[in-house]
């Protein structure tokens, strides 16, 4: 048994979604921790566009069985579009392929409300939010006022705990002009998402030890980004979860010895959406180009990616938090043919160069990052199936990129097709076999 660790190294959408479906093959189980359908996992498969929200990116192999930990929030609605689109698809999605923890908590009507009066009121502060209740509902979490996953199963429970929240809410819907809830009328309908959901729900920390000691290997999949993460991110422009990979144990309740290896997925350059401080951005036409080539724009809200160079102090930071053992680097592509190729291996602050990446946003709102020039290469990259055949130059790129990070590249993503893939490093075979992916996804 070998389980693995997917996650990203930056502020998301570094192309998890392709990387996880990728190695599907190689476990039984892929496995959610955290966040809510504020995540946007596309995976691209014989020219299909497949774009996942709350559902794990295993879920297009028949025979993985996916798993939603109590560390998620779920809002039913949300849940059940996502299930009813893959099944319109063909892709199975009942609960025979998706198990949800009780542990996890509901995204209520009241979240998304309150949400937007919360960025209304932080004016040009605002976070720049999905806005779709996520932050509330891990705010009500904290607060001890959540309505969980398992309280679908008993109907008076859920009921009280609804009227609770309704009442504990009153007042600030109030203060802030929204209309009063009506706890009676969103009974109801949770009432009704309780029959539907009821199927899918189990005790995840035990279905995943049961499973473990049959020797069945599980991909435990992040959302969101290093950077985003609620405790190790640039606080407060961060989501509410904890992406970063000791998250992995409390969103699944799975002992950390249980995690047998972990895999940052790592973008040849740097995207962020919402606000916060972002040192390597580029606001010229370089920035829009490589947003256009990369086709940077958000698979949930739409919104326009702000980009900019790739970031070795954020990267390298993110390999310390998550004790990462490899990387995927992914969507170099977009860079061929750009020429040289800006590096950022350090930043000023106040006259000091900084190695480590600050954790205070009003000083990474101040460095200005220190760049290396790297030799770009002209060719494309796509159609390379071996190391052998990238070009020299991207070769050369890699190694500066790996001695900056102090961690080795594994893999590398040319373009968004799984066979569009090149694997490096073979001492991943102690967890994944190449060529049991490449056999299984048909590359
Ligand atoms: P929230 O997760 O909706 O609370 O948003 C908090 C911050 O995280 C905002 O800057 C969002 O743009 C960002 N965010 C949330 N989910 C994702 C994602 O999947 N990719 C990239 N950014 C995200």
């Amino acid at each position: 048994m070998a389980n693995l660790l997917v996650l990203g190294t930056q502020w998301g959408d570094e192309g998890k979604g392709k990387i996880v479906d990728l190695l599907t093959p190689a476990f039984d189980i892929v496995a959610r921790y955290q966040g809510g359908h504020n995540a946007g996992h596309t995976v691209w498969v014989r020219g299909r566009k497949i774009v996942l929200h709350l559902i794990p990116s295993g879920i297009l192999h028949p025979g993985t069985l996916c798993v939603i930990g109590n560390g998620l929030v779920i809002a039913p609605a949300a849940f059940f579009k996502e299930t009813g689109d893959l099944e319109g698809q063909g892709v199975g999605a009942g609960p025979d392929r998706v198990a949800v923890s009780r542990g996890a908590h509901l995204i209520m009507p009241w979240h998304p409300l309150s949400e937007k009066v919360s960025e209304d009121r932080r004016g040009d502060k605002r976070i720049g939010t999905t806005c779709r209740g996520i932050g509330p509902a891990y705010e009500d979490k904290a607060a001890r006022l959540g309505v969980r996953a398992g309280d679908l199963t008993d109907l008076g429970v859920l009921r009280e705990k609804i009227v609770d929240a309704v009442a504990a809410k009153a007042s600030l819907f109030r203060a802030s002009g929204l209309p009063a809830l009506d706890p009676e009328a969103i009974y109801r309908e949770y009432a009704g998402w309780a029959e539907k959901l009821g199927p899918y729900l189990r005790d995840v920390s035990e279905l995943l030890d049961e499973r473990m000691k049959l020797g069945q290997n599980v991909l435990f999949e992040g959302a969101q980004g290093t950077l985003l993460d609620l405790d190790h991110g640039t606080y407060p422009y961060v989501t509410s979860s904890s992406s970063t990979a000791g998250g992995a144990a409390t969103g699944l309740g799975v002992g950390p010895r249980m995690i047998h290896g972990v895999l940052g997925i790592t973008k040849a350059y740097t995207t962020r959406v919402g606000s916060g401080p972002f040192p390597t951005e580029l606001s010229d036409e370089m920035g829009r180009t490589i947003a256009k080539r990369g086709d940077e724009f958000g698979a949930t809200t739409g919104r326009a990616r702000r980009c900019g160079w790739f970031d070795a102090v954020a990267v390298r930071y993110a390999c310390r938090v998550n004790g990462i053992d490899r990387i995927a680097l992914t969507k170099p592509d977009v860079l061929a043919g750009l020429g040289d190729i800006p590096v950022c291996t350090g930043y000023r602050y106040r006259g000091q160069v900084l190695r480590s990446f600050p954790s205070e946003p009003w000083i990474l709102k101040e460095v200005i990052p220190e760049y290396r020039s790297l030799p770009g290469w002209p060719g494309s990259l796509h159609g390379a199936a071996e190391p052998e055949a990238l070009p020299r130059a991207f070769a050369d790129y890699m190694r500066v990129l790996e001695d900056l990070i102090e961690t080795k590249v594994a893999i590398v993503s040319t373009g968004v097709e799984r066979g569009e893939t090149v694997f490096i490093d073979e001492e991943l075979r102690g967890i994944v076999d190449p060529a049991k992916v490449r056999a299984a996804v048909g590359v």
